[in-house]
């Protein structure tokens, strides 16, 4: 028995009989306790994946399993209770009049009790840095303020998988890095699955796993650092590696030996330093 938590099944999708595919016979699995990045050019199907990863759309072809259920019309709410999504736009998911009913909304739904629901509520816009937000009215809150509230209503929810489709993309740097810390060190406490898509190499560092994907099929499932080697098949398909990494390859060029590729600074500064005390 494998144990992925999402498996797609020679997938195949298009929006409308007349409609080109978006998605041509795709398979992969996400492995439980997994982070796994998905990244392609604009229009490559990424977020068409994630919305079929929760059933928001369905496949006319192949089959998608996600917590052991295939998702159809009868299993759409179980699948629901176990991924949590956040998508590009947060204006298009916020439902209260204040933040605090925002990120309550999902636990009412769900049923949760009132006292834990209050818990909850405090613990996830502290992990977002947005507790000193919890009663302003959410329209008024700045791109990347939403982006955090719409990532502690999914926080707040604690399911298996939370997808991110480029819901770091409104964050300055460092809130970006914040938030993936946040999401790290809550993935880790509570052994939770999480998809990032993104088309930002530089942010997929952390992820245990890549998909790429290149015009609506996969076009390689590796590792990050795996995929960072290779800057001249990226740049075909219209990507390109981390600035780290062509740091890295420069100081290759002037004779200098990096022996890994790297994923962040950290990495390069300690390729670095082990050539530096060699000297
Ligand atoms: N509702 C829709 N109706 C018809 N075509 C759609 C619809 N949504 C997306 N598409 C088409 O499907 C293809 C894949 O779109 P998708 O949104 O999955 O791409 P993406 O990889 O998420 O792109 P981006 O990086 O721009 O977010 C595109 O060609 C797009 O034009
Ligand atoms: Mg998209």
């Amino acid at each position: 028995m494998s144990n992925s938590f999402v498996e797609f099944r020679n997938v195949s999708f298009r929006y409308g009989d007349d409609q080109p595919w978006v998605l041509k016979n795709v398979s992969f699995q996400i492995q439980s306790d997994k982070w796994v990045a998905i990244i392609g050019h604009n229009g490559s199907g990424k977020s068409t994946i994630a919305k079929l990863m929760n059933g928001l759309l369905f496949p006319q072809e192949g089959e998608i399993i996600v917590n052991g259920l295939i998702i159809n019309e009868e299993t759409i709410w179980d699948v629901r209770k176990s991924v949590g999504m956040v998508f590009q736009n947060p204006d298009n998911q916020f439902v209260g009049t204040t933040v605090k009913d925002d990120v309550a909304f999902g636990l009412e739904n769900r049923g949760i009790p009132r006292e834990i629901m209050i818990r909850r509520i405090d613990e996830s816009l502290k992990a977002v840095g947005m507790s000193e937000y919890i009663n302003h009215e959410p329209h008024r809150l700045s791109g990347g303020q939403k982006q955090r509230v719409a990532i502690a209503s999914v926080l707040a929810i604690s399911p298996n998988l939370i997808i991110l489709d480029e819901a770091t993309a409104m964050l300055d740097p460092k809130g970006r890095f914040d938030i993936l810390q946040v999401i790290n060190s809550v993935r880790n406490q509570e052994r939770l699955m999480l998809v990032t898509i993104t088309h930002d190499l530089n942010e997929i560092g952390y992820a245990d796993k890549v998909i790429v994907m290149n015009n609506g099929s996969v076009w390689a499932e590796t590792t990050p650092r795996a995929l960072f080697a290779k800057e001249k098949d990226l740049k075909q398909i219209g990507l390109d590696i981390p600035f780290v990494a062509k740091l890295a390859k420069e100081f290759i060029e002037l004779g200098i030996p990096i022996n890994k590729t790297p994923l962040n600074h950290d990495e390069l500064l300690e390729e670095l330093w082990i050539y530096h005390s060699k000297m």
